[in-house]
């Protein structure tokens, strides 16, 4: 990012916007289906379909700070053979919780620095696929903060912060590494009933309690997890925003696998091109979306050992969005048909006029992500 201060006003302002990245949810449907195979190879009470069959990933740890939205992807997990786990997050509307998410993140020495795409109204433009950014909280940090020095630290923007949306990403930033905690010292999965261990390291999948799995998840997990890149330490089943083509992963024989290497998410080149398609595409502030490379956390695989190599390398890394320190610190790939898409309920949202540009950053279950145009 080097260049990024170096660049004509309009064009920053450009840059600054792309590389804001989007938070949590994931809303678009898809008939839900009934996929049946059991994710554990033990016997368990809850086989109840189909073989057993050793499964693409021990367990589900479901991210949720209410039980009752969790209830219901249990019970869709469950339905597929998937054993779950809630993983309880932060809430950022709790001063306490808040708390408890800026020390977890002090202590890593995430809170010091800001990385140069964080703002206290680029923060407010934080969406999710299908929603809306709040342009008007957005602006109004956007005017509250003009003729101020920028913030420097996660407590000054903190301080600035009129509309509830820095706790928003200081909590899913929280909830995210203190999960890998749980699985880096193995207090995570803490249900007992998992049956032996694989493997030494398997796979867990990581995902936010609004997100289901796509149809056919599980035949397409088990024939395409195997073409992983061996160096994968994290794998989306989802993300959204832009990707490039060339960023598609080749196997042996230099055929194409499944996977896009989720690389340089925040080149300013690429963002600088990406946020300028956005706006001459869209119908001025209140269309552009603003998305940047590969973003979410809605749906991934981690392995314990993803974990702990993630909890090293984000120590000193300056605050920003929890998908983009991802992202930078170890190696992530994506599923480029994706495998996980939002809760049905959330779908009317998509309906939204303003939503038509940023439906083209929005993949859905099991087919080519749109195409980027702007690339
Ligand atoms: C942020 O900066 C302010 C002022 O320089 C300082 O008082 C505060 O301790 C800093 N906070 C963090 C978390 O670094
Ligand atoms: C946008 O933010 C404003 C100000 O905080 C708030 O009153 C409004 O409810 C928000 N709108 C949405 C759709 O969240
Ligand atoms: C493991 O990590 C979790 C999550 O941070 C924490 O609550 C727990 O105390 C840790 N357990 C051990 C044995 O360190
Ligand atoms: C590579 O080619 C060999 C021989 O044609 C084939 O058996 C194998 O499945 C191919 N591997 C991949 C990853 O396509």
């Amino acid at each position: 990012m080097a260049c990024f201060w170096g660049m004509p006003l309009a064009s920053a302002v450009f840059l600054t916007l792309a590389g804001l990245v989007l938070a949590t949810g994931a809303p678009f449907i898809d008939d839900t289906d009934e996929v049946l195979h059991l994710v554990q190879r033990s016997a368990s009470s809850r086989r109840s379909r189909g073989p057993a069959a050793e499964g693409p990933f021990r367990a589900a740890l479901v991210v949720s700070i209410d039980p009752e939205s969790y209830k219901a992807t249990e019970g869709e997990l469950r339905d597929q053979g998937v054993l779950a786990e809630m993983v309880r997050g932060f809430d950022g509307k709790s001063a306490e919780e808040l708390e408890g998410a800026l020390q977890l993140l002090t202590d890593y020495g995430n809170t010091q620095h800001l990385h140069p795409t964080v703002s206290n109204w680029l923060l407010c433009m934080h969406t999710s696929p299908g929603k809306p950014p709040n342009i008007t909280a957005a602006s109004a940090e956007l005017w509250h903060n003009l003729m101020r020095q920028a913030p420097r630290n996660v407590t000054e923007l903190l301080a600035r912060d009129q509309h509830g949306c820095v706790p928003k990403v200081i909590a899913i930033a929280a909830a995210h590494l203190r999960l890998w905690q749980g699985l880096a010292n193995g207090s995570l999965p803490a249900r007992t009933d998992l049956g032996e261990l694989t493997g030494e390291d398997p796979w867990y999948l990581v995902m936010e309690d609004d997100v289901a799995l796509c149809p056919a998840w599980r035949e397409r997990m088990m024939q395409e997890l195997p073409q992983a890149p061996i160096d994968a330490d994290v794998i989306k089943l989802y993300f959204f925003g832009h990707w490039r083509k060339e960023d598609a992963v080749t196997g042996l024989n230099n055929s194409a696998t499944p996977f896009l290497e989720a690389r340089d998410p925040l080149r300013s080149f690429d963002l600088f091109k990406a946020a300028s398609y956005e706006l001459l595409h869209g119908r001025g502030w209140s269309s552009v979306p603003i998305a940047g490379f590969y973003a979410g956390t809605q749906a991934y695989l981690i392995r314990p050992s993803g974990a702990r190599k993630l909890l090293k390398k984000i120590r000193g890394q300056p605050f920003q969005d929890i998908d983009m320190t991802m992202m930078l610190s170890v190696k992530n790939y994506v599923w480029r048909k994706v495998l996980a898409h939002g809760r049905p309920e959330d779908v009317n949202l998509l309906k939204f006029d303003e939503l038509s540009l940023l439906q083209r950053t929005v993949p859905d279950c099991n087919s080519e992500p749109p195409e980027d145009q702007f690339w």
